[in-house]
């Protein structure tokens, strides 16, 4: 048996003594199980520093005998609705003021039944925050919930000490005020979340995720109608509530079953070849591969704006986190389906068929399209002056021995488990330093079996190189992103620099994974 089966299976036979899953994929053949194996790693066990110290009560397991709705009760097939918006309550040129509660709504989703969500202003989907290039932004930001929250900008260049990091926590009952301007050429497809200290997962897969759109006053595009595709995924149990994560869902972050866009089930989309589309990713760790049969997307822009020119794509891959901008180009008009092609990110002890996913019906006119050639130029791309190196692993020896472990030791070892150059996060150390303004080239390296999601604040980074089992590619073309997978053994080289003095974080965006723990502090100084 090679290393990964019995992973799986050792996990597996974990689930199967405490977490059971109604809804799984997975496989029963325990019997498999190579006890040698077990005996030798439960050996080198011992010699594998254990985090005993970190409060793990925040890692919250689902009744074991959870009952998922039936997908029946979700109504599906209605025309998209476009995402709310985030009122400006500001008179002045260039300033956007707006208020955000976060709160718990009871939201009727399944007709007959109240949901219990967490929300921006009561609202799922979240209010899309639209601003332009130069504006002055102050969000008020009033935390009711029971427990602690932040909003983290995610892949915006704001101020650290703005960006909503887990070492500034809104309490319960508190608020703050968030403010901070949007740099010049910045413009791009971003979203907000909610960034708490091992929450984070959580309050996602409880509503909280938001559109933000950084516009320019004119760009190569601003010419075209727009429309947003905000993709989530819900999990409902059988009284259409939301319940805790699996220990499946912790191993390799949740994927909930119903996927959702702009908050509806399997909706009817209206598009048009002249339409300016702007997807996003806000799940907490489902992949999308994106493709429309009989059609194509002409890619137009990455997370942190346009790319240089337009390019012809078949599929769209999207990692949790991620944005890009694309048009649809097909012969004629015409009905198309969008589905998500399956994408085995070697998840652990699961099992899965290699299904298409149904996302959406797509009624398509084609109009009368001008698409320029080029659509932004970059500066020449400027040699690294510092290098940093970023290891992701994943400890198995944690997952050994465990099956005669209490839920208490389980959650140890799952904390122990996520890492980035052999650490599992703490709040209080500082990782990594890096020189403000200084481009860098960060080697970003997957030592695990699994693909995660890396993801870094305060910057857009650009793609230079891949490498993966000995062979080196280049970039295909010039991008930013904030967001990129890093597929098991894969070493990344990424280039980027620092704009403001203060702390970030990087992470896989795995949202449970960086929970447990696989994230670092960057120090960036003078
Ligand atoms: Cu989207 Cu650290 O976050
Ligand atoms: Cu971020
Ligand atoms: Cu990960």
């Amino acid at each position: 048996m090679n290393r990964r089966n019995f992973l799986k299976l050792n996990v597996l036979s974990l689930a199967s003594m405490g977490v059971a899953y109604a809804n799984s994929h997975m496989g029963h053949n325990m019997d498999m199980m190579d006890h040698d194996m077990m005996g030798h790693m439960g050996h080198d066990m011992d010699k594998m520093p254990i985090n005993r110290e970190i409060d793990t009560s925040f890692i919250q397991f689902a009744k074991k005998d959870l009952k998922l709705l039936d997908q029946k009760y979700f109504p599906k097939g209605e025309a998209l609705k476009a995402l709310p918006v985030l009122k400006n309550e500001s008179k002045e040129k260039n300033v956007f003021r707006a208020t955000i509660e976060v709160k718990e709504s009871q939201i009727e989703v399944i007709k007959g039944k109240k949901t219990k969500f967490y929300t921006y202003n009561g609202l799922i989907p979240a209010p899309k925050i639209e601003v332009y290039e130069g504006d002055k932004v102050e969000i008020l930001v009033k935390n009711t919930l029971k427990e602690p929250t932040t909003i983290h900008w995610h892949g915006l260049l704001v101020p650290p000490n703005q960006d909503g990091n887990p070492h500034d926590a809104i309490l319960a009952g508190q608020e703050r005020i968030y403010h901070f301007t949007i740099p010049q050429d910045s413009a791009g497809t971003y979203w907000y979340h909610p960034h708490p200290h091992f929450i984070s997962s959580k309050q996602v897969f409880m509503g909280l995720a938001g559109c933000f759109v950084v516009k320019a006053k004119k760009d190569a595009l601003s010419h075209l109608k727009e429309k947003d595709l905000m993709i989530t995924d819900l999990r409902l149990d059988e009284n259409a509530q939301i319940p805790h994560n699996t220990l499946i869902d912790w191993l390799n972050g949740r994927e909930g079953e119903f996927v959702l866009i702009n908050g509806q089930y399997q909706p009817k989309i209206k598009l048009a070849s002249n339409e300016r589309i702007r997807i996003y990713n806000t799940s907490a760790a489902r992949y999308l591969n994106l493709r429309i049969q009989g059609a194509k997307f002409i890619l137009v822009g990455t997370d942190g704006g346009l790319i240089e020119k337009p390019i012809f794509k078949d599929e769209i891959f999207l990692t949790p986190a991620s944005r890009v901008e694309v048009l649809i180009d097909a012969a004629k008009d015409g009905e198309f389906k969008l589905e998500s092609g399956y994408y085995d990110r070697d998840k652990m002890m699961v099992k899965e068929e290699p299904n298409t996913l149904f996302l959406a019906d797509i009624s398509f006119k084609k109009e009368k399209l001008q698409l320029p050639k080029t659509l932004r130029t970059f500066k020449p791309l400027e040699e690294p002056k510092d290098f940093k190196e970023v290891i992701m692993s994943e400890d198995h020896m944690q997952m050994s021995g465990l099956m005669n472990k209490n839920e208490e030791e389980l959650r140890i070892a799952l904390v122990s488990m996520f890492l980035i150059n052999g650490k599992s996060f703490d709040l209080n150390a500082v990782d990594l330093h890096s020189k403000v303004g200084v481009v860098e080239e960060w080697i970003v390296v997957n030592k695990s079996h699994m693909d995660h999601p890396f993801h870094i604040h305060g910057t857009q980074f650009e793609l230079i190189s891949s490498k993966l089992n000995g062979k080196v590619k280049k970039a295909e073309f010039r991008a930013l992103r904030d967001t990129i997978n890093v597929r098991p053994n894969e070493e990344l080289r990424l280039r980027m620099k620092q704009d403001f003095i203060g702390h970030r974080m990087y992470h896989c965006h795995i949202l449970e994974h960086e929970d447990l723990g696989m994230m670092g502090n960057l120090e960036v100084k003078e």
